[in-house]
């Protein structure tokens, strides 16, 4: 039985790629910081006919990372895929050089430390070879010109962008790929109702990361199944 484990999965793009994942047979754990919600998402899947477990798991506490990974152990499975969904993007987020460092603070820690504790935190539990998704944006490109939008939030990503590199080369000799996604302007409570795209569209190419994507893959920026520039 295959399975993964994506983050932030209660809503949004990573509800939808659990949905996703579990359709194509993957045993799926949603990983989330508030119980009830997860609860929810999870009768939501059932509904669906697609069985999926539970993990409170906050990625912007080392802690709680910790304690994820010790009751991740009781379910006794193996990951062929882990997708780092969860992100936050701050509404304060206008300025690095605001009075408080709050803003980026928070920001970094959940989208990019969060991000590398939880691939460490659940390396254990991955099996080789398999396939790590992270979820990035092209607000964390280097290679476009900046219009000032969520500085912050951009500078995760860009972060998260070389987290992905630097970890891309430290797996390849244990057969794990990394890779990074932007899955466009998808309407959710992040995106807003503006947004371009359906959750299903915006879901499609970390799907496919997680599951089909050759495994020499690795360390490479994609959007829409086509690798974009970092
Ligand atoms: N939507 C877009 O247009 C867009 C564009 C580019 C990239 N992205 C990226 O795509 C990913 C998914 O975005 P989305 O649009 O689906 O966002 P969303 O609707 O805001 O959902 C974000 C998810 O992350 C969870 N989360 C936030 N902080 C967390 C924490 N500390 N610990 C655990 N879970 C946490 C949220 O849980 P709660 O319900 O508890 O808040 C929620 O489940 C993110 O990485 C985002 O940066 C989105």
């Amino acid at each position: 039985m295959r399975a993964a484990l994506v983050t932030g999965a209660n809503k949004g793009i990573g509800f939808e790629i659990t949905k996703q994942l579990g359709q194509r047979g993957f045993k799926v754990v949603i990983a989330g910081r508030n119980a009830n919600r997860l609860e929810e998402a999870q009768a939501s899947l059932y509904s669906q006919k697609i069985d999926a477990e539970t993990l409170l798991m906050d990625v912007g506490n080392a802690d709680s990372i910790k304690t994820a990974a010790q009751n991740f152990k009781a379910l006794k499975l193996e990951l062929d895929a882990l997708v780092n969904n969860a992100a936050v993007l701050l509404k304060e987020d206008k300025s690095l050089l605001q009075d408080s460092e709050n803003v980026w603070q928070r920001t970094i820690e959940v989208n990019a430390y969060g991000i590398l504790r939880v691939i460490k935190a659940f390396l254990p539990f991955m099996k080789k070879p398999a396939r790590i998704v992270n979820m990035s944006s092209s607000s964390g490109t280097m290679s476009e010109p900046l219009d000032g939008w969520a500085p912050a939030y951009g500078s995760s990503k860009t972060f998260l962008n070389m987290i992905t590199r630097q970890l891309a080369l430290e797996l390849q000799k244990e057969k794990i790929s990394v890779n990074a996604v932007c899955p466009g302007w998808v309407k959710t409570d992040m995106g807003g109702v503006g947004a371009s795209r359906s959750i299903e569209k915006g879901a499609e190419t970390p799907v496919w990361l997680a599951t089909e994507a050759p495994f020499t893959l690795t360390g490479k920026f994609f959007r829409d199944r086509q690798v974009i520039n970092w």
